[in-house]
């Protein structure tokens, strides 16, 4: 199923209805959620997951093309097996994600591509067994192990070197990854060489080449970029005689955490244009790897006012969520927009928006203006659909928040909160 494509897509599935009513999802009151499932809660809808993927399909249509969802910016089964069901491919970096990916939608296993630095012979192992689509290896070594597993196992092992174009992109240090002082990929003046040298072992089969310069990257132009330098790193070989079939394009287009106008249509035919430039007659297939720009901005975090308090000048907002429940802003010093769920007549305050958690990073927002909140009233923090659960943790010994998914007007459990049980399964006293 292909869903249409909007001639424009507001940037956020969450708006009051009307100005007596609470926040929505769709059509879907944020209070009704939280009543029902408690808090905190992150909430999705699957519609605005849709329509971006339908963004990406539409723009890259000229083209053969894969989508392979970054399953790390949000891993829930029910999410990963809404994607599968669009025609998505999944870009994973460890044997956990893999099964995820098997248990969510078994049937797309072919449309796996493996990324990332470290790679284990176990992880490897499971992938040459599940029949994914290629390994994007990131190191020599890596190669070499690679090749010994698929020795073993009998089989080809499909691979595309996830090459460093050393392109400078326009984000926060720790999400950067394109520079050649970074731990990731292998400089791209060194990989014609290990192709040459790969094509001689018959367990490998080099099948493409792979990049990915970072992550929340708001401009078109450094795709554009590195994928021209991948474009004649592959016509090079080419006329070698090592016919490349796929380039990866990685992940890493940016959204706006400020505003409400952003508009992703705009911003998607912008990269493709730039992709599609900079592979100019290239016929073998593009394959992209997005995370942030699909499911961000359809989650929000719903988090519930326990006190507030003043100490000197300040005044604190603690919610009952936490960095365990959402880490960017401590992490990243990342914005996420705060929202009442039943906005309350009066001037708006500046505050510092904080969890229970026992570290002054633990804060949502810091010196923030927001509207009048009190004690029991619900808030949520928007674009928290990526990065957001997937980040969270155990931390203070609190447990995992629930998250529900809402389809059209109806909203299903997805995980439950977890119960104190969960959290010492695993443990021997
Ligand atoms: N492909 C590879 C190889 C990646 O390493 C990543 C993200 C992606 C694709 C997806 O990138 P996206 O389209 O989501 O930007 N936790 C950080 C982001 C870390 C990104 C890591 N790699 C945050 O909360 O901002």
């Amino acid at each position: 199923m292909t869903p249409s494509v909007p001639e424009q897509t507001s940037s956020r599935p969450f708006h009051y209805p009307d100005p007596k009513s609470a926040l929505s999802c769709g059509k879907v009151s944020l209070e009704r959620l939280a009543r029902e499932y408690g808090t905190p809660l992150y909430v999705y809808s699957a519609d605005q997951i849709a329509e971006r993927f339908a963004l990406f399909d539409a723009a890259l249509a000229g083209r053969d093309h894969l989508i392979c969802y970054a399953v790390k910016a949000n891993s829930a089964l029910a999410i990963l097996k809404l994607l599968a069901g669009l025609g998505a491919g999944f870009d994973i970096v460890s044997g956990g994600e893999l099964e995820r990916v098997i248990r969510a939608a078994p049937e797309a296993r072919a449309q796996v591509v493996f990324s990332g630095v470290g790679k284990t012979s176990v992880e490897i192992d499971l992938a040459l067994a599940t029949g994914i689509f290629e390994f994007n290896v990131e190191s020599e070594a890596e190669l070499e192990l690679l090749a010994a597993r698929a020795r073993k196992a009998g089989k080809r092992a499909r691979f595309s070197l996830r090459v460093n174009p050393d392109v400078f992109a326009e984000t926060h240090p720790y999400i950067s990854t394109g520079l050649r002082e970074h731990k990731f990929g292998i400089d791209i003046r060194l990989a014609a060489e290990i192709y040459r040298r790969a094509a001689k072992n018959r367990w490998l089969e080099a099948h493409g080449v792979s990049v990915h310069i970072g992550s929340q990257i708001r401009s078109a132009e450094p795709f554009g970029a590195a994928l021209q330098r991948v474009s004649k790193l592959v016509g090079q070989l080419r006329r070698e005689g090592i016919a490349l079939r796929a380039i990866d394009a990685g992940g890493g287009l940016g959204i706006d955490y400020h505003g409400d106008s952003f508009d992703a249509a705009a911003k998607v035919r912008e990269y493709a244009q730039a992709l599609d430039a900079a592979l100019g007659d290239f016929d073998g297939r593009l394959l992209i790897e997005p995370g942030r720009f699909l499911v961000a901005q359809a989650g929000a975090l719903v988090a519930r006012v326990l006190f507030q308090k003043k100490n000197g000048k300040k005044t604190f907002v603690v919610t009952d969520a936490a960095m365990n429940d959402l880490i960017r802003p401590a992490l990243y010093q990342a914005h996420h927009e705060i929202l009442p769920v039943r906005p309350r007549a009066g001037r708006p305050r500046v505050v510092d928006v904080v969890g229970p958690v026992c570290e002054t990073g633990d804060f949502f927002a810091r010196d923030r203006k927001l509207r009048p909140v009190e004690a029991g009233d619900l808030v949520a923090l928007l674009d928290a659909g990526a990065y957001g659960m997937a980040q969270s943790s155990n931390y203070n010994t609190r447990a995992r928040a629930a998250e529900v998914l809402v389809e059209g007007g109806r909203a299903r459990l997805i995980r439950r909160r977890e119960t104190m049980e969960d959290l010492l399964a695993a443990e021997i006293p």
